[in-house]
């Protein structure tokens, strides 16, 4: 086939691509967005390199030194596109209630004008001067019923590289597509359409950003960014935006949480999925070195950022990780806080936004104790330790990335791959709270852990553009993912719970977690990272029913005696300031989970209240 779009444009189709229906949607957007070329991505290590050369040869990256980083690169984005954009991120369906009101919802009508039809729409021309690349991908094990397949169009080659390794992208995508397979159509472009004779700007982008999600016909349109996720659209936009909804109307859950494998010296194999914030330590948790005493544990990593969660033939929950790699947060990752990580990162890597070392290596804030004499900061400008006391200037921007291969991952699990996925044992849910919220506290059933998850609150960072630090509610780490109404999600849950008690299968335990207290001299007073095993440890010990616990109004907590201290001096008045519920700061919080509520009057499951007064009654005679 190689029929011409509106435009005169060649569009190229290999002779393996049997689906009409995709051909004739490729046509229609190289014509809409009047792309100079378009290419049909194979996913071949030889494309790769290739568009890496090309993107060196535009200057968006250069090449790291090979004795340091072997085959790997420093892409630096324009100082304006450095994040998340959520208050240009829209959820269109036909109804705003089904958006609801923690959404931006524009009518899917209105959004198709300004970017498609309207005499001004966006998208008309916006790729000219470029090649429009096609990019096929399986989100999960290609042909796994666990799986979905999207097709992403973009005018980046950073994107087409990034999607390599952060999904199963390639032509044999094609063989599982076959004629008439589903796919989720995703359009990106930077929206900066290239003038004849007009030299390229390193990293092309626009002010005006739409991140744009059509969940009702399963479409993905992305506008003027060439950053993490906003661009490379299987990460948020589908495998959370568009998979959630797909997950309530299918029965199963798309939700950000990591899986990893917890193996005890007993010989038993547990799978742990965790839901955090952006920023707040899912890779670390997900790749955690168990600390001296803990010999004979292993923690293995299935995923580090996404879990689509469907019922296996056993009737349970059964997780995959969608992605293919890994699209991490570099400052703060160190030998101390992530080995296995700094392990994984010395070859095959892209970092974004990263300082680079004057022989040609990279460095972020809190990778070593003392930062190099001299390093050229993420905007390659000159940066000195004392540039930095002077004016404040980070070497890395504080949401610098890496994006690397699940198989560099030395502790990847040996199931992370299992079509069937890997059946869960206990979910987690942790905010980043420096008060108030206890290190761990287990829900005394399902509804109480759909509770804790709902009103989780958490204080923003980096990940997000705007305002960092400030608490906001983030039910279930998903505010900013959820496809649909976060009422009807919380009712979505209940009903997963409800079905798997109907049938008889074990419902996984549900805990509330928080790393981050803090004492009144503002220093973290749990130690975290590999120290974060105890409480694994705990968990475990709940689940096989041997560790002791207490109840308290907010669940069942720890004693300072139900946890096994070797190896760290931890004091019992350190432990209380940890886990304690001081009642003053709970009726504050309270509120803020009245507010909430008061948010989502809509369709809230009346579940929910009826658990906030139980935690009140037991506060009042606590
Ligand atoms: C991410 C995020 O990139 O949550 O994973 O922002
Ligand atoms: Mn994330």
């Amino acid at each position: 086939m190689n029929r011409p779009a509106m435009e005169g444009v060649r569009l190229n189709v290999p002779a393996h691509v049997k689906h009409d229906r995709l051909v004739t949607w490729v046509a229609e957007i190289a014509a809409l967005t009047g792309a100079a070329d378009v290419v049909w991505c194979d996913g071949t290590i030889e494309e790769y390199k290739r568009l890496c050369d090309l993107l060196v040869a535009n200057g968006t990256m250069l090449r790291l030194n090979p004795q340091k980083r072997a085959n790997s690169f420093l892409a630096r984005s324009d100082p304006s596109d450095v994040a998340r954009v959520e208050d240009r991120t829209f959820i269109c369906t036909e109804r705003q209630d089904d958006a609801g009101p923690t959404n931006n919802w524009v009518a899917p009508a209105e959004m198709r004008e300004l970017l498609q039809t309207g005499e001004k729409a966006l998208f008309k021309g916006c790729m000219k001067g470029r090649t429009m690349y096609v990019v096929p991908f399986s989100m999960g094990p290609l042909g796994s019923h666990i799986s979905h397949i999207g097709v992403e169009l973009t005018d980046s080659p950073y994107v087409v590289i990034s999607m390599r390794t952060m999904t199963r992208m390639g032509s044999p995508v094609y063989d599982v597509l076959g004629e008439n397979g589903h796919f989720v159509p995703c359009v990106h472009t930077v929206g900066a359409p290239l003038e004849p004779g007009r030299k390229d700007v390193p990293w092309p982008c626009n002010k005006t950003k739409y991140i744009v999600h059509y969940p009702e016909t399963h479409e993905i349109w992305s506008y003027g960014s060439g950053y993490g996720g906003n661009a490379l659209l299987g990460k948020k936009c589908f495998a959370l935006r568009i998979a959630s909804y797909m997950g309530r109307t299918q029965d199963w859950l798309a939700e950000h949480m990591l899986i990893l494998g917890v193996a005890t010296p007993a010989g038993d194999k547990y799978y742990v999925a965790a839901a955090f914030p952006s920023a707040c330590g899912k890779t670390n948790f997900s790749m955690l070195v168990p600390p001296k005493g803990y010999e004979g544990w292993s923690i293995t990593t299935v995923g580090e950022d996404i879990a689509w969660v469907k019922r296996g033939a056993n009737g349970r929950l059964h997780a995959i990780n969608p992605e293919a790699g890994y699209f991490g947060v570099a400052p703060g990752t160190n030998e101390h806080t992530n080995p296995n990580c700094m392990a994984m990162l010395k070859r095959d890597c892209v970092f974004t936004n990263v300082a680079l070392t004057d022989d040609g290596d990279v460095w972020w804030e809190g990778m070593t104790k003392e930062p190099p004499a001299h390093l050229i900061d993420w905007q390659g400008k000159d940066w000195t330790p004392q540039i930095a006391k002077e004016t404040g200037a980070k070497a890395a921007h504080p949401n610098s990335r890496f994006t690397v291969s699940a198989i560099h991952n030395p502790v990847l699990d040996t199931e992370w791959n299992n079509p069937d996925g890997v059946p869960i044992d206990a979910f987690l849910f942790g905010g980043r709270r420096s008060t108030t919220v206890p290190l761990v506290t287990e829900a005394r059933n399902w509804t109480e852990g759909v509770y804790m998850a709902a009103t989780m609150g958490s204080e923003t960072t980096a990940a997000i553009a705007g305002q960092v630090g400030v608490v906001r509610r983030d039910p279930f780490a998903m505010i900013a993912f959820a496809g649909y109404n976060m009422a009807d999600y919380f009712q979505h849950w209940l009903n997963v719970g409800g079905s798997l008690a109907q049938a008889g299968v074990q419902q996984p335990k549900i805990y509330c977690v928080n790393w981050f207290r803090k004492s009144t001299d503002g220093k973290f007073i749990w130690p975290g990272f590999g120290e974060n095993m105890r409480v694994l440890e705990w968990i475990v010990g709940r689940l096989e029913g041997k560790a002791g616990g207490v109840e308290n109004a907010f669940g069942i907590s720890p004693r300072f005696e139900d946890m096994r201290w070797d190896g760290l001096y931890f004091t019992r008045e350190q432990f209380q300031n940890v886990i304690g519920l001081d009642r003053a700061a709970w009726q504050q919080e309270l509120a803020l989970h009245e507010q909430l509520f008061t948010q989502l009057t809509y369709h809230l499951p009346d579940e929910l209240p009826a658990t906030k007064a139980r935690i009140e009654e037991r506060f009042a005679t606590a």
